[in-house]
């Protein structure tokens, strides 16, 4: 069977109809998202690329369960195809696994292994990785932006979190050597090449983060509030925000409105490889995140301000849904020998045979 390459064509994640005892080898990537923070789940703009670290999984699709290892810990779990509850699942990675399962119910089983090189409670979205790549390998047959909203659906079911569709979408349909405009209102995608004289790189701030309990949530219904004053955000102009008396959500929506705003400006910083220019959308985002969205912390501030501090670093900010993992830093080549070297990988693919 050929190899489904999801980061090229539209449709290319079908997967024809599956026999039972089927070979298959998915792998999906984790992502860094340059720009466009706390956007997502109010319909707006992004900036991620892949990564090439990621989730592969490896195994047959047979049986009536979905038996997984994993190489990093120890243990293996045994879903059954008609899980009712997958937030009540152990070890917490096979709550994702379960997660899949529960949303795409396959027909057929898998027994198999997956090994992720992605680092977990990085906001580097191992789980969005994990979620893709398991999808891929039980045979979703829909598109990109299917497999990307049952993704993030099935990671909703996992974790209780309402997380928006950034991640399942990014690692899902990546074009390597680029990142890529997400409006996710639409889900269009517009790829930007990535210059090679602009160097990536993450940092871990040393603070472990889950979104399950974090403020996640009550930051989206702060926005979706603010949304029933000023209508929605994607649509609202800085101008518009005055009407919003409460100066706590009012600051929530500038954040917002603003980030869209240096999504599209980031986009064309990149096109004309214009690093400085770039850099100072990320220094700015991290401040609205900072002031606006509070959802950094002092560690995450320190780590900001030093990397910052060092030559050849244009912009750095926290990437991810905040209250610790990583930053995002934009530097000349070589700059920074700390963290993690991201390079603009390609999307998801599955082989099936
Ligand atoms: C997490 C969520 C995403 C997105 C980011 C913040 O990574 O999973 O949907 O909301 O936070 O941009």
């Amino acid at each position: 069977m050929p190899l489904l390459d999801c980061s090229v064509k539209k449709d290319a994640c079908t997967v024809p109809a599956m026999e039972p005892a089927t070979d298959v080898h998915a792998f999906a990537p984790g992502r860094v998202n340059l720009i466009g923070e706390h956007t997502d789940h109010t319909d707006g703009l992004c900036l991620p690329m892949a990564v090439s670290m990621g989730v592969t999984v490896r195994g047959r699709r047979e049986g009536d369960r979905v038996v997984l290892s994993s190489s990093e810990v120890a243990g293996t779990t045994d879903i059954p195809l008609d899980v009712e509850d997958p937030a009540a699942v152990d070890p917490d990675w096979a709550r994702y696994a379960a997660g899949v399962v529960a949303e795409l119910r396959p027909a057929v089983g898998f027994t198999g292994g997956l090994r992720s090189d992605v680092p977990v409670g990085a906001g580097m979205s191992s789980s969005a990785a994990l979620t893709v790549a398991l999808a891929l390998a039980l045979g979703h047959d829909g598109d990109l932006e299917a497999l990307a909203r049952s993704c993030q659906l099935a990671e909703q079911r996992a974790t209780g979190v309402p997380c928006g569709i950034l991640d399942q979408l990014a690692s899902a349909a990546a074009r390597e050597g680029h990142a890529f405009v997400l409006d996710c209102h639409t889900l269009e995608r517009t790829h930007v090449e990535v210059p090679d004289d602009i160097e990536v790189r993450v940092v871990h701030s040393g603070q472990e983060r889950t979104l399950a309990g974090s403020a996640y949530d009550e930051r989206r219904a702060q926005c979706e509030a603010a949304e029933g004053v000023v209508g929605p955000l994607r649509l609202a102009r800085p101008s518009d925000l005055d009407a919003i008396d409460d100066p706590v959500l009012r600051r929530r929506a500038r954040h917002v409105v603003s980030e869209n705003q240096r999504v599209r400006d980031a986009a064309d910083a990149l096109r004309a490889g214009d690093l400085g220019g770039l850099g100072a959308l990320l220094d700015e985002g991290h401040r609205s995140l900072r002031d606006d969205f509070e959802v950094s912390t002092p560690v995450v501030d320190a780590t900001v301000e030093r990397l910052r501090s060092q030559p050849g670093v244009h912009g750095v900010r926290l990437m991810g849904g905040g209250f610790g993992g990583c930053v995002v830093a934009v530097t000349d080549p070589g700059a920074l020998d700390e963290g993690w070297h991201a390079r603009p990988g390609p999307g998801a693919w599955v082989e099936v045979g």
